[in-house]
């Protein structure tokens, strides 16, 4: 079982990056599933689909297939509970009523818990309804709720330290912590924000976790030996006006620079290119062969 949880800034293309990868497992012959985070699905419209629900359907991009599901808090704690439970109407009765609707909301950490609870319920915990895969991708939230994810188990086993409920806690926290399983990537953009944040981020996961983050510089735009002679004589004959090509010469520096930071910063780092096609199943494609991971 091998699980990765994708995540990075806001807009630096973890949904994209998190696809790749579910496409690259899934070729190598992998029982692979891309899981999406929250209320809202992102490929629903992204990869022009009817609906994506918390349970998995099977999608296709480029002859391979994989499944796709999209995972709230809620809904994955009424998966173990019904489990338990067995009987839809038991469930109902504890869960579906105003007072304990209310206390599954405003209990700290608990929908946290009930999904990271879902993502490791397959080996070594084998907990609750079967997990048929062998890949999990999950495209995670961005930075600061990134956190506060991770932080869920660690939280709740302080709280609650015996009992079954602790058992649960600490088995989960236990999964996080095996680098044989959890593997954790930072997606961040060659440019100042994303690239600290991204930084910061790998950080915190590291600090929370002992676990080292992938850092992963994604849509990167870089130039021929040939071409960057080519721009810098352009340049230089037009160098009274703001040319395209001494923005494009400045691109590549900054975009070096960046990456320069990353290499140095001790955390694996990988580039990936900008991939230069507004059909997202060809982005997907690519970055998905340029994955070295
Ligand atoms: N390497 C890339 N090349 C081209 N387009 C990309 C690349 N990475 C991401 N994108 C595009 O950028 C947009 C934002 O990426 P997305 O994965 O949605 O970011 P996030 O999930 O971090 O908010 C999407 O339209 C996506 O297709
Ligand atoms: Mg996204």
């Amino acid at each position: 079982m091998e699980i990765n949880f994708v995540t990075g800034k806001g807009g630096v293309g973890k949904s994209a990056v998190a696809a790749a990868l579910a496409l690259r497992r899934a070729r190598a012959g992998f029982r692979t599933i891309l899981v999406e985070l929250g209320d809202q699905s992102y490929f629903r419209d992204y990869l022009d689909l009817k609906e994506v629900q918390y349970r998995p359907q099977a999608i296709k991009i480029g002859g391979v297939q994989f499944d796709l599901a999209q995972w709230s808090g809620q809904e994955c704690l009424k998966d173990y509970a019904l489990h338990i439970l067995k009987i839809e109407s038991l469930y109902r009765l504890f869960f579906e009523n105003a007072v304990s609707r209310a206390l599954v909301n405003v209990a700290p950490a608990l929908p946290e818990l009930s999904i990271l609870g879902k993502i490791t319920s397959g080996p070594p915990r084998n907990v609750g309804p079967k997990l048929p895969y062998d890949v999990i991708v999950v495209d995670a939230y961005a930075s600061g709720h990134f956190m506060a994810l991770l932080n869920a188990p660690a939280g709740l086993a302080a709280a609650v330290k015996f009992g079954p409920m602790g058992e649960q806690v600490r088995s989960i926290d236990s999964v996080l912590h095996d680098q044989e399983i959890c593997h954790f990537y930072v997606v961040t953009l060659p440019e100042e924000l994303p690239v600290v944040e991204g930084l910061e981020l790998a950080h915190n996961i590291n600090k929370r976790l002992q676990i080292k983050p992938k850092l992963l510089l994604n849509r990167c735009l870089f130039f021929e030996e040939e071409l960057l002679t080519e721009l810098e004589q352009e340049n230089s004959a037009a160098d009274h006006l703001p040319s395209f090509s001494k923005y494009l010469l400045e691109l590549n520096l900054r975009q070096r620079l960046m990456q320069d930071r990353l290499l140095k910063s001790g955390y694996s780092t990988e580039t990936l290119p900008w991939v230069l096609s507004f059909d997202t199943k060809n982005v997907l494609e690519k970055l998905s062969q340029e994955l070295k991971i």
